[in-house]
């Protein structure tokens, strides 16, 4: 549970060049997805490498609540004892999802087509995030919500009793939308669709193979069209949680941007659904390779090796890339304002309905810093200051968000001046060793109120 705690300051100065390894945590996306499915299904289910951030750790909590058995071995190592495709029992306190939009949807999708009732709650950024998206397709299952106006959290869900298979068209490019539908299918009779216009990630999908159900993807002039048949028998799976792409993006763009670094980031998931910021870093001009490619537990896995990339130059990153880079773009405007001329990124509307609305969280900060910054409603452009000529030297807010607060240390570290944030407290939800694993690399964070 974050953004209950007190405020965290912090700070973070120019510094030498970064070099060595940086041993990034699992993936936050899969680990949500492996305790949810491991709970699901009947006998255990042992996972290595699980993130052990807040998010995810939330959602632990909330799968021993529906009556799975979930068990810390230390070291990443967990084994969850499942209860079966809709054998949820009700829970008997309010689940609290903490900062987690990816556990709490998932979670509503997953207990929709049980006949219980639960009510969820979050922090304050969480409860001010939609809801309606995720319930609108739950209610044609015949589940029911109530909630805050808006749709807002806290919000009580009455699971169906007799679910009917849905055929769904996902208005907006979400994975969490479209897993929500997918598990709810779990439980209904029949065949559950879900239609996406737009690829999103697609570890929901691959996690249901893996586990035993059938489930296929057709690309058709629809979109996406993905079809599960329901009340499958799970068989309980070994998941190894391949590292965080969207983690890895700190280290590395750090390396592009601080003068004279060489990083190596092992074993990163580079999941096509996920991997457009290092397409978009390419085409910047950024000294990113690739290095020991391979399939791990049915995700492809790589080694990225990021150098000091001066002279980058400003790109017009297309809509259509946005779902595979959508957590990365409060990095990517860190770059962008490294580079010289404009980065223009568009079709990013969903920025505004994250952990906070990141388009004006990173444009306030980058701002106070001295960087050109132009955004709309589903667009934003940053004009770069070029290499390590940023100002910096402004105290900015990171609005309960975990990736505003890593993009704006990472840029303290290649401008003027130092960057400091008001609380530093949200890194926990999704990098919890961020400040450890960044000064072994030779960055200069310090907090603030010690
Ligand atoms: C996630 C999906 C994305 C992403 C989030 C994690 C997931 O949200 O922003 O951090 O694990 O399914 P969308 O629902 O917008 O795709």
């Amino acid at each position: 549970m974050s953004g209950h705690g007190t405020p965290i300051p912090m700070m973070s100065s120019p510094c030498g060049p970064l070099s060595g390894v940086a041993e990034v945590p699992g993936d936050k996306s899969i680990s949500h997805r492996a305790l949810i499915l491991g709970a699901l299904t009947v006998g255990e289910t042992r996972i290595t490498g699980l993130l052990e951030g807040e998010d995810v750790l939330d959602t632990a909590r909330a799968m021993r609540a529906f009556g799975a058995e979930v068990t810390d071995h230390g070291g990443g190592a967990w084994s969850v004892h499942g209860v079966g495709v809709g054998g949820f029992r009700e829970p008997g306190q309010v689940i609290d999802c903490g900062n987690s939009g990816t556990g709490v949807r998932l979670i509503m999708g997953a207990m929709a087509t049980s006949p219980i009732v639960a009510t969820f709650t979050g922090d304050a950024s969480l409860n001010a995030r939609p809801m309606a998206r995720v319930t609108d397709p739950l209610a044609l299952f015949g589940a029911r919500a109530v909630g805050r106006s808006g749709g807002r959290l806290p919000m009580t869900v009455t699971g169906a009793a007799d679910p009917l298979p849905v055929r769904y068209a996902v208005p907006v490019p979400s994975a969490q939308v479209k897993s929500a539908v997918l598990l709810a299918g779990l439980n209904a009779p029949g065949q559950t669709v879900v239609i996406e216009r737009e690829a999103t990630r697609d570890h929901t999908e691959r996690m249901l193979a893996g586990f035993g159900a059938q489930v296929t993807t057709e690309e058709t002039d629809e979109g996406r069209v993905i079809t599960l048949t329901g009340q499958p028998e799970l068989a309980p799976q070994t998941i190894a949680v391949p590292r965080d792409p969207s983690s890895a993006a700190f280290a590395v763009c750090a390396a592009l941007i601080v003068p004279g670094s060489e990083v190596l980031v092992p074993a990163i998931g580079l999941n096509p659904t996920r991997a457009g910021l290092f397409t978009t870093l390419r085409e910047m001009g950024a000294d990113l390779t690739f290095e020991n490619e391979h399939v791990e537990g049915g995700e492809p896995v790589a080694d990225l090796r990021a150098r000091y990339s001066p002279g980058m130059k400003g790109i017009e990153v297309p809509p259509h890339r946005a779902a595979s880079m959508i957590d990365e773009y409060p990095i990517l405007s860190v770059v962008a304002a490294n580079a010289d001329g404009v980065t223009l990124m568009r079709g990013v509307g969903e920025l505004r309905i994250k952990e906070s609305d990141r388009i004006e969280a990173m444009s306030e900060g980058l701002r106070a810093c001295g960087v050109g910054i132009e955004a709309g409603e589903d667009w934003w452009a940053v004009t770069g200051c070029g290499a390590g000529a940023v100002p910096g030297g402004a105290l900015c807010a990171s609005r309960l968000d975990h990736r505003i607060a890593m993009s704006l240390l990472v840029l303290g570290m290649a401008a003027r001046a130092e960057v400091s944030i008001d609380d530093g407290g949200p890194v926990a939800t999704s990098f919890p060793l961020f400040e450890p694993l960044m000064a072994g690399l030779g960055a200069r964070i310090e907090r603030t109120d010690a």
